[in-house]
């Protein structure tokens, strides 16, 4: 019985995809789901890989499956079901067995898990990225917990992984929560990605008049240039698409309310904990839940007349457009990538920048041609904000005029373009040597006495109103 190099638990969709993917990579796999009938159906329908998978149908049959020391990755929902699997293994494994959790966890709950594993079973937390596509033919693997529990099971992950240019995108991240926090920022840059995308999209469809199919047209165009990425790609594909039922474009037919499982979220309370601006991240969290309040949407619209509206003939070129998602994606990444080094810092966990961006280029979410620069850019000086590389400091010189022409065109005429312009304003700011925060010192010291630095070195920390503070 004991023929299984690796167990999973969890047979939804990601869980399925990863296990076949596993078994199609040559390890035999066993597996188990709470339904019997589920993990039954899996190995039926597994077609020729099947005789690479062990069905189930309780935790110790998994257990006996699995070649010791074992390993078994879960893939169930983050939370709870996470915490209630781990309790009904414990009591089955031996103290080097390792438990591998492969759903989208909060970091926090990595770190206590990898805590409570102290004394065995092992755990690893691993961030997976890439839909069920990913899962399938290969993700982006993050992986954080002890370098010897990952180097274990790295030759299978790093065989299940995608890869780029014949390199693994699965690699160790760092110690307990890492994985889970780098794969917390990619879901930010994700949000924020798709938002910035959704704001040109907004400026094409409501501020130029262009339909669907030009849209999309234009989407596959850039998806030529430095904005190659697969969420252009699928941006392109999902604009052209038409819907069966109507004959209208699908994406007229699609509610504006977007959803969301809140990693977003997550990486946005990180960030303001630990005092490191994302704003074209916040921007994106903020404008999904804006998008959720329909009824109040539309009150507003009642009351001041509808926002967009249509660009002056000629006032904003297509290519400026795309020059300003250019400058909006590498102060995007560049926010991103300075949230994991102020959290290594604060952590003292050594997360490597460049590795990171190495994992992210393909199978992933995020995934583009802008990335292997960024791998560069961050192999060359991790320490250095990605916006200071040169390559990149060149690139938002040539684009940085495109990005104020188009959020100054927004203002005007009404379209919302919270991330673009949300990434400009910190651009402006961190490359202000004089900002205006002295204003913010006076007022402090005015009602609080809290005292500031003078820029002459005097030691004198108050102002000349000093007792006129409440
Ligand atoms: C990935 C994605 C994935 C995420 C979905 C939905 O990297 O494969 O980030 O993990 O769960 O994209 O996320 P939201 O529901 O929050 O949009």
């Amino acid at each position: 019985m004991t023929t299984a190099k690796i167990g999973l638990i969890g047979l939804g969709t990601m869980g399925s995809m990863l296990a076949l993917n596993i078994a199609e990579k040559g390890f035999p796999i066993a597996v188990w789901n709470r339904t019997a009938t589920v993990t039954h159906a899996f190995k039926a329908d597994a077609g020729a890989l099947s005789d690479k998978i062990t069905a189930t149908e309780t935790l110790a049959d998994l257990v006996a499956a699995i070649q010791p020391p074992r390993a078994i990755i879960l893939m169930v929902p983050a939370g709870e079901a996470v915490d209630q699997q781990i309790a009904a293994l414990r009591p089955l494994l031996d103290a080097d067995d390792l438990i591998i959790d492969a759903g989208n966890a909060l970091f926090h709950d990595t770190n206590r898990r990898a805590a409570e594993a102290a004394n065995g079973p092992r755990f690893l937390g691993i961030g997976v990225s890439g839909g069920e596509e990913g899962a399938r033919h290969g993700p982006a693997i993050m992986g954080g917990g002890q370098q010897q529990d990952w180097d274990r099971v790295a030759p299978i992950l790093t065989a299940i992984a995608a890869k780029y240019q014949g390199q693994p995108c699965a690699d160790f991240m760092g110690p307990a929560g890492a994985g889970h926090f780098v794969k917390a920022v990619h879901n930010g840059i994700e949000y924020a990605d798709m938002q910035m995308i959704a704001e040109v999209y907004g400026v094409m469809r409501d501020g130029m008049g262009m339909a669907a199919a030009a849209i999309a047209d234009t989407f596959r165009a850039w998806n030529k240039g430095p904005l190659q990425s697969y969420l252009i790609e699928i941006s392109a594909e999902v604009a052209a698409a038409t819907d069966t039922h109507s004959g209208r474009p699908m994406l007229d037919m699609i509610l504006d309310r977007a959803g969301q499982k809140g990693t977003g979220r997550w990486t946005v309370i990180e960030a303001q904990h630990l005092a490191a601006p994302i704003p074209a991240i916040e921007a994106a969290v903020m404008a999904r839940n804006l998008s959720s309040r329909l009824e109040e949407r539309r009150a507003g619209e009642a009351v001041f007349g509808p926002a967009p509206h249509s660009l002056p003939e000629g006032s904003l070129t297509l290519a400026a457009l795309e020059q300003a998602m250019i400058a909006g994606k590498i102060l995007c990444y560049a926010q991103g990538f300075a949230l994991i080094a102020a959290a290594s810092a604060a952590f003292d966990w050594p997360m490597p920048l460049p590795a990171i961006a190495r994992v992210w280029r393909e199978g992933c979410i995020i995934r583009s041609g802008m990335l292997n620069d960024m791998a560069t850019a961050l192999t060359e000086d991790p320490k250095r904000n990605l916006m200071l590389a040169p390559f990149f400091a060149d690139h938002l010189k040539a684009t940085h005029p495109a990005l104020r022409q188009t959020i100054a065109a927004g203002a005007l005429h009404g379209l919302p373009l919270p991330a673009l312009a949300s990434g400009l304003a910190w651009f402006d700011m961190i490359r202000t040597g004089r900002s205006t925060a002295n204003m913010i010192q006076a007022q402090r010291d005015f009602f609080g006495a809290h005292g500031f630095d003078r820029i002459d070195g005097r030691e004198d920390k108050h102002g000349p109103w000093a007792g006129h503070g409440i």
